[in-house]
């Protein structure tokens, strides 16, 4: 039978033995579970460990801020901000398709913690310590739909699986990596972190780059940014937080369709609002969202967002549809 704690002591126990005296470096996305993993190996080796958070450009609206402030003032642990967007998004230039997007997306994520592995090392000065590992807050689902689980297929390379590049003299740390969604907010609760982090909805690493269907332009991403932040917004105000897993908003952004705004003809894009309930992302199942939330979620999306005339709902499971449409 399944216990947090006892979890937690074995891990603890696990990652002081592996890390020895080294300093630990982890990749915070302002998911649950890289603050989790983050606050696991903090329980173990103290201030041994530098949380690193990348700005690649493809957050939502405040996100940056929120894991900058929240998570330091909730957990007291070291924080790099990088700013890496001008990088990925260059990186990302004239890409369409979605492994490419995951692989590119991964391989830069890497390539900026090297870089605040530098930084790591000169601050620690003196000590000579080297930054050999990296936490990654890998779950269980992640590995088997990269193709990782016992005869799996590769559904979508999650950008954090599937190893490093050959070049890099990381040690992964993947303390969560035979755990679920539920038992890593257990963890998480038992490890004193805040609510507003623990019940957090999943977010992919990817960010938004996943969720505009097509090129990812900087035009793209402030429109989707903006459709994202009406859909949380009201989805909160209406009380829906806990009921749906998470509501991908995605931008198709290669289809065009007629519209009348103003009394004007617009040939614009569509919005897609995908809420899903789910136990573990593994399978999950349309949420069926009060209509006056849809409208109104549809109303402002199309008066407040530039180039949108159209919101259209999702409602299909998974399978056969995955939860982000790449
Ligand atoms: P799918 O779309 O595979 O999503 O049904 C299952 C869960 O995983 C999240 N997801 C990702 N998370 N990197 C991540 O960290 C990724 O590349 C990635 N792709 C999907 C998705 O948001 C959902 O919660």
């Amino acid at each position: 039978d399944w216990n947090a704690s006892g979890i937690i002591e074995q891990q603890v126990e696990k990652i002081r033995r592996t890390v020895g005296d080294d300093q630990v470096i982890c990749g915070l996305s302002g998911g649950v579970d890289s603050a989790v993993a983050a606050a696991l190996v903090h329980r173990a080796v103290g201030d041994q460990l530098t949380c690193v958070f990348v700005d690649h450009g493809l957050l939502r609206k405040g996100e940056a801020e929120q894991v900058k402030h929240d998570f330091v003032a909730a957990t007291g642990i070291k924080l790099i901000a990088v700013d890496a967007s001008q990088d990925f998004l260059t990186a990302l230039k004239g890409v369409s398709e979605p492994e490419r997007k995951r692989k590119i997306i991964g391989e830069k994520f890497i390539r900026t913690f090297e870089k605040a592995q530098r930084q790591v090392i000169e601050k620690a000065g003196k000590t000579g310590k080297e930054v050999k590992f990296l936490v990654q807050g890998t779950l269980y689902p992640d590995v088997v739909e990269s193709g990782g689980g016992d005869g799996a297929a590769n559904i979508k390379s999650h950008h954090n699986v599937g190893g490093l590049p050959k070049d890099v003299k990381f040690k992964l740390i993947e303390p969560l990596r035979t755990l679920f969604k539920d038992e890593v907010r257990a963890i998480g609760t038992e490890l004193g972190l805040p609510d507003q982090i623990v019940w957090r909805q999943p977010f992919p690493g990817p960010g938004l780059g996943i969720r505009i269907i097509g090129e990812i332009t900087q035009e793209r991403l402030e429109t989707l940014r903006e459709a994202d932040a009406i859909a949380r917004e009201e989805l909160s105000k209406a009380g829906l937080d806990r009921q749906i897993w998470q509501c991908p908003v995605v931008l198709l952004a290669n289809v065009h369709s007629v519209g009348v705004q103003g009394d004007e003809r617009t040939y614009g894009s569509p919005i897609v609002l995908r809420p899903v309930s789910s136990e573990d992302a593994m399978t999950a199942d349309w949420t069926r969202l009060p209509y006056d939330v849809l409208a109104t979620i549809s109303t402002r999306i199309t008066n407040e967002c530039p180039g949108i005339n159209r919101v259209v709902l999702d409602c299909t499971s998974k399978p056969p549809a995955t939860i982000e449409w790449e």
